[in-house]
C-alpha cells in the first residue's frame, strides 16, 4: 500500500497506472474508519483497478467549530484497516496541501442544498463540494465511490460532477448497519454507551415509518409518530425527520405525489448528531 500526504506525488503516480489503462476507484474518506468505509473500498476493488482511499477531515464543510474539533481522528488505526483490505493508495493530505490558500468557490445546487441538512448546516455542502473538486482533481478517478447514508450528500455530488462536466461515475453504496440497525458512522465511536444504545431506535422508528406507509397511513400522520416517538425521551433532540421525494428532495404531502420517495432524519443523541434514510 502506498501512502502520499503530497499532491505531486499522488498524480504522478496515479498518472503512470492511468497511461497503463488502468481503471482508479476512489473513496474519499475524513478517517475514523469503520466497516461501512471497508465495504466502499470493496466495491472500488471490484469495479476497477486500482483503489485509492484519501483521509482528510476537512475543514470547510464543518459550519461548527466544536463539531470540527470533536471529529474522530485514528489515523494509525485507519492506516492498519486499510492495509488490511488491500488499499492500494492512501492520500492523506494536510489542510495546506489541500488548501494553499482559502477556497472562496461558491457552488449552487438549488433545491438539493437548501434543504434538510443543506438549510440545517449552513456552507456545509459548499464545504463538500470544495473538498471533493479538488479531490477529483488530483485522483482523477473513473469511479467514486460514497455512502448512502449521506443520501443528500450523494445527490450533491453527482450535481457537481455534471456542473462540472467531470467524467467520473459517481456510486452510491447502500447503508451498512449494525447488527441493531444503527447506521455505521464514525460519529458512533463518539457516543456513550447509554447513547449508543439509545441510538438504535433511529433505525426502529425509520422502519415504524415504513410499515405507516405500507399501511396507508397519510403521510402527516407518519411524520408525526416519528416525532411523538422521539419526544417522549429527553435524550434524543429531533433535528428533523421528512419524507421526500427521493430524485428531488422537495417534501411530500401525500404518498401519491411521488413515485420514489425517501425519508430521512437528523437527531441528537445526546450532544451527538446522527443522520439516516430509509427509501421506501
Ligand atoms: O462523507 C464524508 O466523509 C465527507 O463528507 C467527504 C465526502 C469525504 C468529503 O469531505
Amino acid at each position: 500500500m502506498k501512502v502520499f500526504t503530497k499532491n505531486s506525488e499522488l498524480t504522478a503516480f496515479l498518472d503512470t497506472k492511468r497511461e497503463a489503462g488502468l481503471e482508479i476507484g476512489f473513496v474519499p474518506t475524513m478517517g475514523a474508519l469503520h466497516k461501512g468505509h471497508l465495504s466502499l473500498m470493496g466495491y472500488a476493488q471490484q469495479q476497477t483497478d486500482i483503489s485509492v482511499c484519501s483521509i482528510f477531515v476537512n475543514p470547510t464543510q464543518f459550519n461548527d467549530k466544536a463539531d470540527l474539533e470533536r471529529y474522530p481522528r485514528t489515523p494509525e488505526q485507519d492506516l492498519a484497516m486499510l492495509e488490511a483490505a488491500n488499499c492500494d493508495v492512501v492520500f492523506m493530505p494536510s489542510v495546506e496541501e489541500v488548501y494553499p490558500e482559502p477556497d472562496t468557490r461558491q457552488f449552487s445546487f438549488g433545491l438539493l442544498d437548501e434543504v434538510l441538512e443543506g438549510a440545517r448546516r449552513p456552507g456545509h455542502f459548499n464545504g463538500v463540494a470544495q473538498v471533493v473538486s479538488r479531490l477529483f482533481d488530483r485522483v482523477k478517478p473513473h469511479r467514486a465511490f460514497f455512502g448512502s447514508k449521506d443520501y443528500q450528500q450523494v445527490m450533491v455530488v453527482k450535481q457537481l460532477v455534471q456542473n462540472l462536466h467531470l467524467n467520473i461515475d459517481v456510486v452510491a453504496c447502500p447503508i451498512l448497519r449494525e447488527a441493531d440497525g444503527l447506521a455505521m458512522s464514525s460519529r458512533n465511536m463518539l457516543l456513550s454507551e447509554e447513547e449508543r444504545q439509545a441510538a438504535t431506535l433511529i433505525y426502529d422508528v425509520m422502519q415504524v415509518s415504513k410499515s405507516m406507509k405500507e399501511k396507508k397511513s397519510s403521510v402527516l400522520a407518519t411524520r408525526q409518530a416519528v416525532i411523538s416517538i422521539l419526544s417522549k425521551k429527553s435524550i434524543y433532540q429531533l433535528d428533523y425527520f421528512e419524507i421526500c421525494d427521493a430524485k428531488t428532495l422537495k417534501a411530500i404531502h401525500s404518498w401519491e405525489e411521488s413515485k420514489h420517495v425517501v425519508g430521512l432524519i437528523a437527531c441528537y443523541v445526546g450532544k451527538i448528531r446522527l443522520i439516516d434514510n430509509l427509501v421506501y
